[in-house]
C-alpha cells in the first residue's frame, strides 16, 4: 500500500516569516551599504523566501538562480550534488548572497561555496530561511538565518516532499 503522509500543524506562520525577512533585508542593506548585491536563489525551494527578503533590501540588487539536485523522493540526502541550472553570467564583479530554503547536512551549500568561490566573486555569504543544525554531516555556518528548526522533515513555504507542499503559506512538519 502507498505510504500516507500527513502535514502537521503550523510551525512558523507567514507573518513570522515576513517579519524575519524584514529584519534580514534591513541587515543586508546595512551590511552592503553603497554596494550592489547579487542574490542567488537555489531553485526551487528558496523562491518564496527570496521574494520576501529582496523586497526588504533597499540597496541595488540583482537576482539570479541556480538549480541543484538534492533528495529526489527521499527524506535523506544522497550526499551527491549535481548542478542542473547554472548562473546566467559571471560573478567576478559581484557581492554574492546565496539564498537557500534550509540547511540540513550542509553538503549542498558547502559544495556551492567551493563552486562559486572558484569564480572569484568580491565576496560570498549565505542566507537561509531555515537551519537544522543537528542534521550537519559537514560543518557549515550561514550568515543570515531565518529560523532554527529541530531535526524533523519540514514542508511548506517553498519546501517540498516529493515536489508537494511548496505552496503552503506557512512552515509545517511532515508526520
Ligand atoms: P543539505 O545538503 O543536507 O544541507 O540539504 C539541503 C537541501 O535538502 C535543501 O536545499 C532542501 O532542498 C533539502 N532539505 C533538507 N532538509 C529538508 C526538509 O526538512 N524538508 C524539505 N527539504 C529539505
Ligand atoms: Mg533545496
Amino acid at each position: 500500500m502507498e505510504e500516507k503522509h500527513v502535514v502537521g500543524q503550523v510551525m512558523i506562520t507567514q507573518e513570522e516569516i515576513f517579519s524575519r525577512a524584514k529584519e534580514i533585508g534591513t541587515q543586508i542593506s546595512k551590511d552592503y551599504a553603497g554596494e550592489t548585491v547579487l542574490l542567488i536563489g537555489i531553485l526551487k525551494g528558496a523562491v518564496l523566501w527570496l521574494a520576501d527578503v529582496v523586497k526588504n533590501i533597499t540597496i541595488d540588487t540583482e537576482i539570479d538562480f541556480m538549480a541543484v539536485s538534492s533528495y529526489g523522493a527521499s527524506t535523506k540526502s544522497s550526499g551527491v550534488v549535481r548542478i542542473l541550472k547554472d548562473l546566467d553570467r559571471p560573478i567576478d564583479d559581484m557581492h554574492v548572497i546565496v539564498v537557500e530554503d534550509i540547511i540540513d547536512s550542509g553538503i549542498t551549500l558547502n559544495y556551492l561555496k567551493g563552486y562559486l568561490k572558484a569564480r572569484g566573486p568580491k565576496s560570498i555569504k549565505f542566507c537561509t530561511l531555515l537551519d537544522k543544525p543537528t542534521g550537519r554531516r559537514i560543518e557549515f555556518k550561514a550568515d543570515y538565518v531565518g529560523f532554527e528548526v529541530e531535526d524533523k522533515f519540514i514542508v511548506g513555504y517553498g519546501l517540498d516532499y516529493d515536489q508537494r507542499y511548496r505552496n503552503l503559506p506557512y512552515i509545517s512538519v511532515l508526520d
